[in-house]
């Protein structure tokens, strides 16, 4: 049965059954919520014939974002979101045929990369997604040490300011930050002005027992350089402050992390700064001695990558050294993907292009979402993940891809 995916022309419906698949607490924002970050063109749903009557057997949603890659360049990209499936309509092939459509309509726009944050970890694979960016959250005690000597001259250079996020002018400024450190740090994504709106409209109801989101610029003669958002938590042990306070992900230079990580590890009546989103090559780790420098350290995967159009996304990117591969593409949902490309990288630039020559790699095109921001993806051979026909093949292609500095986190979306 063919299952029909088109664009949303209800948006309370649409609304209301993404809360009821993801079951939050139903506020009278959230109506406004709605129009942040998510263009009205850019939200689809399916009614099965017979599924729900009040509500859509499955929706979902696009942010356009931009993201940055190896080499610097910030490209648009499909932001996937507001992924849900009505319950009684699950395991019938309604998530299937909506990343079907958003993979033709994102090749239709010109869009060659779709990247998202998985709710589980087992959904996307399959629709040809690889999890391309690890992050760590890591507990500090108050007051740990930070050691950079080659940073100290830079540092003594910047000073810290806090503000609430909802002030006037400060989402702008966090945007100007993100795009301008964006390309030293592939990986990055920045969202719409709408999407640092939304991240800033918090309701009374998510503030119950929260104080609201604060941002903590750095600047360097007048001029931000970075910031981090955090929220202090309270806590009382023994008559003595032992608070929590939570610390979103880092934006600028080193220099401008560490005048950050230094002023967030040293707030008064806190006891522990938990940093959420810290990339595995961030040099925090570096300036603690490394993981046991940390009180608490667990890992995870922050974005997927989806090469929507490999032949477009390959040369968007710089490569570090050079290959020369032919890939058996293997591609379920975006079939204009799939078959033999010559993949190639030469003093940093990449080329694609259609070849019969005989494979010397086959993989599922989650592979080169994986390492396309420049995540190590060799161990994927030895997993028995992709399969080489000439050896060596898959090595050059898995060095080609990979970048010195592992990929930066995104903030969730
Ligand atoms: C995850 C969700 C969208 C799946 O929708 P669905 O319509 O049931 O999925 P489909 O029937 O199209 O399944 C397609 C394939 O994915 C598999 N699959 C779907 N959900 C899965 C899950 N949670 N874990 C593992 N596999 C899953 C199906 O088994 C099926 O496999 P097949 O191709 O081998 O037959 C739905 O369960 C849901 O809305 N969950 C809650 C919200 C959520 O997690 N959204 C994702 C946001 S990032």
């Amino acid at each position: 049965m063919s299952i029909d995916v088109r664009p949303s022309e209800d948006p309370a419906k649409y609304l209301a059954t993404d809360q009821l698949v993801w079951f939050g607490e139903v506020t009278d924002a959230d109506a406004d919520h709605l129009r942040l970050g998510l263009p009205a063109d850019q939200r689809f749903v399916v009614d099965l014939p017979d599924g729900p009557d009040d509500l859509h057997s499955g929706i979902y949603g696009v942010r356009p974002m931009e993201m940055s890659l190896p080499g610097g360049a910030v490209v648009p990209i499909a932001g996937l979101t507001w992924v849900g499936v009505h319950p009684d309509a699950r395991r019938r092939g309604v998530l299937a045929a909506m990343m079907s459509d958003h993979l033709t309509r994102a090749r239709d726009a010109g869009t060659a990369v779709s990247a998202l944050h998985a709710s589980e970890a087992a959904i996307y694979g399959r629709f040809g997604y690889g999890s391309a960016v690890l992050t760590h959250q890591v507990s500090l005690g108050r007051g740990t040490t930070f050691t950079a000597p080659h940073l100290e001259d830079e540092v003594a250079s910047l000073t810290t300011h806090l503000l609430d996020m909802a002030a006037p002018g400060v989402t702008e400024r966090m945007r100007a930050c993100q795009l301008a450190a964006a390309p030293d740090f592939p990986g990055t994504i920045i969202g719409l002005p709408d999407f640092f709106t939304l991240m800033a409209h918090e309701t009374p109801e998510q503030l119950r027992d929260k104080e609201p989101r604060r941002i903590l610029f750095a600047r360097r003669d007048g001029q931000d350089v970075g910031f981090t958002g955090l929220r202090r938590e309270h806590k009382w042990e023994s008559a003595r402050p032992s608070g929590t306070v939570v610390v979103g992900t880092f934006c600028g230079g080193p220099a401008a992390r560490l005048a950050l990580a230094r002023r967030v590890v040293d707030l008064d009546l806190m006891g522990t700064t938990k940093l959420e989103n810290v990339g595995v090559d961030d040099p925090i780790l570096g300036w603690v001695g490394g993981p046991r420098g940390a009180g608490d350290l667990k890992t995870w995967d922050s974005t997927w990558v989806r090469l929507v159009d490999v032949e477009a996304a390959w040369p968007l990117r710089a490569f570090e050294s050079d290959c020369d591969v032919v890939v058996e593409v293997q591609d379920r949902y975006a079939p204009w993907n799939a078959g033999r490309w010559r993949l190639t990288a030469a003093s940093g630039t990449g080329a694609a292009s259609r070849t019969d020559s005989p494979a010397d790699v086959t993989l599922d095109v989650a592979a080169l979402g994986a390492g396309y921001l420049g995540h190590g993806i060799g161990g994927l051979l030895r997993a028995g993940l992709v399969q080489e026909h000439r050896p060596g093949a898959y090595a050059e292609l898995a060095r080609a891809m990979r970048t010195t500095v592992a990929p930066e986190p995104s903030i969730g979306f």
